[in-house]
């Protein structure tokens, strides 16, 4: 499904991007879109609290490790 129709690009796409580019960490709807309309800025902005959306999903996943003195590195 398109996502953003003025610089086209799909949930898959940022799927992808989280998956591939970001398993491990936090992004940002900037880095998102820059990355999936290859550096063209936002013309409308309908789409942008569809990417919110989907950024603070993946970032809620990226649960923070924290070492616990005492116990084995967890990485
Ligand atoms: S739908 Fe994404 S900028 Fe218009």
């Amino acid at each position: 499904m398109y996502v953003c129709c003025c610089n086209p690009f799909s949930d898959k796409a940022v799927k992808a991007h989280f998956d591939e580019k970001a398993k491990d960490r936090r992004v940002t709807v900037s880095e998102i879109y820059n990355t999936c309309s290859g550096g063209a800025k936002p013309q409308c902005k309908t789409c942008l609290p569809t990417v919110a959306e989907m950024v603070k999903d993946h970032n809620r996943k990226i649960i923070p490790i924290i070492p616990v003195p005492g116990t084995p590195d967890p990485v």
